[in-house]
């Protein structure tokens, strides 16, 4: 006890305080969501999220190249297609506007790992994640042939690792035996395990214009009160394949990163939302809090809680700075 215990001798300067330091960020952990839609020459901004916006490919490639260069190398892919229906057909076509990017971008930056989101919310009329019947009740088993049959589609464009994020049961597995059979073996599953039904998501909705035409999304993504069900569902996904797992959103769910990664072996992955990003970028604008030491805090907080690596719309600028030192 005080006296002889003075947790404070070792903090007095900056390099004894790198030295004692116990999470670091890297730039090889994060990952850096690209919006594509169709068309040449287009940045579309996102009103809810300042300075993310929606690219052709073109122009996602440009951005992509300077990016690079911060350090930044791992792509998650949303698609915006140009047109949708009702069980989201668009997810499936070789031609769509998120297989075109794969294409593009393999081409062009062999060494990237590219991601591909797969759910059917942006190509479905009606905004949900599954099929829907004439009850508007979402459809669990119908949907799992779609997904496994887009996973092949984008894993065949290109996709390093394929993202489902529809939280349907069962869809791990489903994908595994479509990726297999298609001769996509080595293809790795990012299970979107717990994903909560979240208020944060919702400056997304603009940026991918999937916001449900009706009712919301409580019947699949996870109540946010539960966390044993956040375990079940990752332990379940694990079970089917799942070769990483998600926690979404990441902050305000730092005891579930944790737990998870108490109890598996697979990689861990947090996912900093849209609404985490605007919620900083927002007060940083309003000159209400150091966006810098603010977007360094929460990301070493979900790393500290266990996630190893991070889907954040703040990944360049983290690799700036952590250049910048
Ligand atoms: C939809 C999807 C969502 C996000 C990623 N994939 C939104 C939702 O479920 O409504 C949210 C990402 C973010 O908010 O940054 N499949």
């Amino acid at each position: 006890m005080f006296p002889i215990e003075r947790p404070r001798r070792l903090r007095q300067n900056p390099t004894l305080r790198a030295m004692v330091q116990e999470t670091r960020l890297a730039v090889d952990e994060l990952i850096y969501p690209l919006f594509v839609r169709p068309g040449q020459g287009v940045q579309q901004p996102i009103a809810a999220m300042p300075g993310i916006f929606q690219w052709s490919v073109d122009r996602a490639l440009e951005h992509a190249a300077i990016v690079r260069e911060t350090g930044v190398n791992c792509f998650l892919f949303f698609g915006i297609p140009a047109h949708k229906d009702a069980i989201g057909s668009g997810a499936w076509d070789p031609e769509g506007v998120v297989p075109q990017a794969l294409r593009a971008f393999r081409r062009h930056f062999p060494d990237a790992v590219l991601i591909a989101d797969l759910c059917l919310c942006e190509y479905t009329d009606h905004g949900h994640c599954g099929v829907v019947d004439a009850q508007g009740r979402i459809l669990n088993d119908p949907t799992l042939d779609l997904l496994a049959r887009a996973a092949v589609v984008l894993a065949e464009a290109g996709a390093d690792v394929i993202a489902p994020s529809d939280m349907m049961d069962g869809r791990v597995a489903r994908i595994r035996q479509a990726l297999d059979e298609a001769g996509l073996q080595t293809v790795p599953i990012l299970s979107y395990a717990a994903k909560f039904a979240s208020a944060f998501y919702g400056p997304f909705r603009e940026a991918a214009e999937n916001a449900p035409a009706f009712g919301d999304r409580r019947t699949y993504q996870m109540d946010p009160a539960n966390r044993r069900e956040a375990i079940k569902e990752v332990l379940l996904d694990i079970a089917e394949g799942a070769d990483l797992v998600m926690v979404k959103p990441a902050l305000p769910y730092l005891d579930v990163l944790r737990e998870v990664r108490e109890r598996v072996l697979v990689p861990v992955v947090a996912y900093q939302v849209s609404g985490e990003f605007a919620m900083i970028k927002g007060a940083a604008q309003h000159g209400w809090i150091d966006e810098r030491r603010a977007v360094e805090e929460t990301l070493t907080a979900i790393r500290r809680a266990g996630a190893d690596l991070i889907i954040t719309y703040y990944a360049p600028e983290v690799g700036r700075w952590l250049q910048q030192g």
